[in-house]
């Protein structure tokens, strides 16, 4: 099971490498394609580790659309960064 990168939007990371191996390296691109990192932002960090990681020399970005607010609380924030450090140990 991939783990979600976005909570605000339920974005996983599978999805998000996709997009990326398909050419959508930035993060407003991410935003425009899959929704992710269009909330409360929290995510963006992650998102830029995964283009630094796999993105290709095609860039097929879009500028994101407006930013939703983000229902989340702080702890589900807090549990998806703990689960995302503990996949980079
Ligand atoms: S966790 Fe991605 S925008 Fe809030």
């Amino acid at each position: 099971m991939s783990t979600h990168v976005c909570v605000c939007n339920r974005v996983t990371e599978d999805e998000i490498v996709s997009w990326i191996q398909r050419g959508v390296v930035t993060i407003d691109g991410l935003g425009e394609y899959c929704d992710a990192g269009t909330g409360c932002g929290d995510c963006q960090d992650m998102l830029e580790e995964l283009i630094g990681d796999f993105q290709t020399d095609e860039v097929a970005s879009r500028p994101a659309p407006e930013a939703r607010g983000c229902a989340l609380s702080d702890v589900i924030h807090g549990i998806r960064q703990g689960a995302w450090n503990d996949r980079k140990a």
